[in-house]
């Protein structure tokens, strides 16, 4: 089997500074934190450990899901993936290349959608994707070829010639996938593609990725969208605080639990069996 993403016990903690006074307790919003207690009074080095240790394993063509509540470790697992930030321990390979020796081959062969998004404001769509197909060394005009086919694939004709600062969010989402794929990459990396969106815009952009799949192209996304997951996913890893807790087919996951209602079995059913709260629940507070 080749897999155009496998990832073997990869790890990150990111140092951390804390002031801690004396006689406060914890260090915030940080699930595995570890740090030395200090003197009272003083600046302690404390770690959060990111990701502890994530295995998974995507075939070629699949949309993989990686779902998991706010603060999981789905970005900085991604971002390792995606050669952007350096891997504590374990390996990954992406497209058949290790991320740690040769950086340069997988981002050839991979496009990455932050979720903040890279898409200059100011400019319209058009000089957008010009500057980027131009950056990734495309002729003039396999640019102008580019564009005119991406714009039939991600519906962005009526958008093209309009500053990116007047599209809507999900016009800019649909903007940034162009800009993502415009150097036919093999894989591609979405964090969180919908969040933000209105349920329409999310229904829209759903169906442009289901068109990016049916053209073979391998799909990693994050959500914490169980909806999303659900959809769109081939198969998906849930992961919570840096480890994945489940994976496999929506179908399988469901099939293995049950729900407390007695009605059909949700993906929050397989999370809560695996950690004992709700995504539906900490995603909601999230947003509040
Ligand atoms: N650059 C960083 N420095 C310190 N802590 C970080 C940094 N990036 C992420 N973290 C922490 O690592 C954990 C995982 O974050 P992240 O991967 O962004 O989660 P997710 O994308 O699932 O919301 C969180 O506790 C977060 O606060
Ligand atoms: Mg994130």
């Amino acid at each position: 089997m080749v897999y155009a993403i496998e990832a073997h016990d990869l790890r990150k903690s990111f140092p951390l500074k804390v002031r801690k006074r004396a006689g406060a307790s914890g260090v915030g919003d940080t699930g595995g934190a570890e740090g030395a207690e200090g003197a009272g009074g003083d600046a302690i080095a404390a770690s959060v450990e990111a990701v502890r240790g994530v295995t998974l394993y995507v075939a070629a063509g699949e949309v993989f899901g990686f779902l998991g509540p706010n603060g999981a470790g789905k970005t900085t697992c991604q971002r390792m993936l995606t050669t952007l930030l350096s891997i504590d321990s374990g390996s990954a390979q992406v497209a058949g290349y290790d991320v740690s020796k040769n950086p340069h081959e997988v981002r050839q062969q991979i496009g990455y959608i932050s979720q903040l998004g890279g898409a200059d404001l100011p400019a319209t769509g058009r000089e957008n994707l010009r500057l980027t197909g131009r950056l990734y060394g495309l002729a003039p005009r396999q640019v102008e070829q580019k564009i005119a086919q991406l714009s039939r694939l991600l519906s962005l004709d009526e958008l093209l010639d309009r500053k990116v600062r007047t599209y809507s969010g999900g016009q800019k989402r649909r903007l940034e996938i162009a800009l993502g794929i415009i150097h036919e990459p093999q894989v591609l990396f979405m964090d969180e593609p919908t969040t933000g969106l209105d349920p329409q815009n999310r229904l829209s952009l759903w169906q442009h990725i289901s068109k990016l799949r049916e053209g073979g192209m391998t799909i990693f996304l994050t959500t914490h969208y169980l909806d999303e997951a659900d959809q769109l996913a081939d198969r998906l890893a849930i992961i919570d605080h840096g480890q994945i807790v489940a994976e496999g087919t929506p179908a399988a996951l469901k099939g293995q639990v049950k729900n407390a209602q007695g009605q059909q079995p949700t993906l929050d059913d397989v999370f809560f069996e695996k950690t004992g709260r709700s995504l539906r629940d900490i995603s909601w507070e999230d947003e509040k």
